[in-house]
């Protein structure tokens, strides 16, 4: 295959924006891309390579910005195409490479596509979507299957208009796109064009396993709720095929594919992972997050580290020496990690010892915004200040028997709002995020967690961050050592090790206020030893 060299993102790092939380350049309450050239100093402080933008194209925000009107072009509320390319030009000149979201599952309701595809069977766009005929049942209209949409209620909604429904596998608003129309995959390609003509280093693709449906669409597993038709749009028959179309373009370009893979088993992962000819560079991989997270509120609640390990030495193993891991612990889907896995009594050994316990495996890490300085989840009082569609429908559908109470409590920990708050900067007020009111609540604690305090303190979680950052990017075993975990089965204790070239390093990390008979560690303690070469 011909193309551009690809640049070695193995020994990168990137730093995630949510572009609405990050910072606010023109005083309106919303964060923009005013904001983001101002930041990126602060960004390549850190020691990253590069940032991953969550969606920032025009969007009705029913699932903020992942409901895409415009592909080519940028949000008002944050900049212009201009503003944009202001914003790469300086990234690169920082050596910052910039990705972007591609999020091609589905669009908002209101892309002209679909405003077009409504209007009847006959049209240019009419297959750009999954549209079927209801079933009747006595007389009354029924979805073509049952399954159900992993954001709001069936999977399916009738429009009057074109007197069919449509799929949405996740909110109503945004309807999936029908990957087998080959004039939808050439839309994608010409829209990722558009962008690394512009000058993009890749993509971060969202829920990009999910593009190729089982063409008899049949009936979910009953007992599954909000996932029971997942085995039928994940992984399905097309996705290799279509994925491989997507890499060409990528290919001539050497941009780098992060592909998102909800619920994909390490198995199937290698078949996209492996080799010169992979189709995708790295994964975002869930079961990391399946340790705890929105989606396991309706199994277990609460974290386990047991869970976790397990999963990261899963990958780990498995993907050794054949194909490279996306390293991460929190992201705009999944709350913040001191809230959830460590512990804010413990707020600075539970928030250092969680960048240790993932920065120094094998793989890209990625940061997303706060995380560096450990931010934590926000508690609002009530369900009418949340603006996530996925936690108010959960909170009316799936915790509807607790007691408010209760069901607060599930929000709290679980809402992805919970890591959407405005980026704490300094003591100023609304945390320096905007001088004018934020289009979201500010936690109240950015008085004791926010970057200019953390610049100023040697121990902070945020310096933590950089030295981790800085020590991962100097030491050929970090980068490239055999990954071997001990003691897999304590309960509180992470032990694991990096060995290259007769060097090896050693990373013990306590998740527990109480080591118990252990007695080795401290609570949320993290050691590093090294020895060997050097
Ligand atoms: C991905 C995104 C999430 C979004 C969903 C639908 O999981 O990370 O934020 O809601 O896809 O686009
Ligand atoms: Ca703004």
């Amino acid at each position: 295959m011909t193309g551009v060299k690809q640049y070695d993102f193995r020994s990168m790092s990137f730093y995630q924006i949510w572009i609405r939380s990050f910072c606010d350049g023109n005083g309106d309450g919303i964060g923009d891309l005013y904001g983001v050239y101002d930041k990126l100093e602060y960004i390549k402080s850190l020691g990253v390579d590069g940032i991953w933008f969550s969606p920032i194209y025009p969007s009705p925000n029913a699932d903020y910005g992942y409901d895409i009107s415009d592909y080519r072009n940028i949000h008002p509320d944050y900049g212009d195409l201009a503003q944009f390319k202001k914003v790469l030009q300086k990234a690169h000149g920082l050596g910052l490479k910039v990705i972007l979201d591609l999020v091609i599952n589905h669009t908002s309701d209101e892309h002209p596509w679909f405003l077009e595809s409504r209007k009847g069977k006959d049209n240019p766009y009419s297959d750009y979507y999954i549209w079927r005929d209801p079933k009747w049942k006595r007389r009354a209209k029924r979805p073509p299957n049952n399954w159900f949409s992993q954001f709001e209620g069936l999977a399916w909604e009738y429009d009057d208009l074109r007197e069919q429904y449509y799929l949405h596998v996740f909110a109503k608003k945004q309807p999936d796109l029908n990957m087998d129309n080959p004039k939808v995959r050439e839309e994608v390609k010409g829209i990722m064009r558009f962008w690394l003509d512009m000058g993009v280093d890749g993509f971060r693709e969202d829920v990009i396993t999910y593009i190729s449906k089982h063409p008899q669409l049949p009936d979910g597993i009953p007992f599954l709720p909000a996932i029971n038709g997942l085995p039928f749009y994940k992984d399905g028959p097309n996705l290799l095929t279509y994925l491989k179309e997507f890499r060409e373009v990528a290919r001539e370009y050497g941009a780098i594919q992060i592909g998102e893979a909800p619920m994909t088993p390490v198995k199937t992962a290698l078949r996209y992972l492996t080799g010169e000819d992979r189709v995708l560079d790295m994964m975002i991989q869930f079961d990391t997050m399946m340790a705890d997270c929105f989606l396991t509120e309706f199994v277990h609640h609460g974290f386990w580290l047991a869970k976790l390990k397990r999963a990261f030495s899963r990958w780990q193993y498995a993907l050794a020496g054949k194909a490279w891991n996306a390293l991460y612990l929190e992201n705009h889907d999944h709350p913040r990690v001191i809230s959830r896995y460590g512990s804010e009594k413990y707020w600075r050994e539970s928030g250092t010892m969680l960048a240790a316990c993932y920065l120094f495996q094998q793989g890209t890490p990625f940061i997303y915004q706060g995380q560096e300085i450990g931010m934590t989840n926000i508690r609002l009082s009530s369900i009418d200040q949340y603006k996530d569609v996925a936690s108010i429908h959960a909170y009316h559908a799936f915790y509807k028997h607790g007691s408010e109470e209760k069901r607060m409590h599930r929000i709290h920990l679980a809402s992805r709002d919970s890591a959407r708050t405005p980026m704490q900067w300094s003591v100023a007020s609304n945390a320096g995020f905007s001088s004018a009111q934020p289009w979201f609540a500010v936690n109240p604690n950015y008085t004791q967690i926010n970057v200019e305090q953390e610049e100023r303190d040697p121990d902070s979680i945020l310096n933590f961050y950089r030295r981790c950052l800085a020590l991962r990017k100097s030491s050929q075993t970090l980068l490239w050592g055999h990954y071997r975990e001990y003691i897999r089965h304590s309960r509180k204790i992470y032990l694991y090790e990096r060995s290259y070239a007769g060097e090896r390093i050693l990373v013990m990390l306590c998740n527990y206020p109480e080591t118990g008979t252990t007695g080795i560690l401290r609570p949320y303690e993290v050691r590093v030893f090294q020895w060997g070469s050097e």
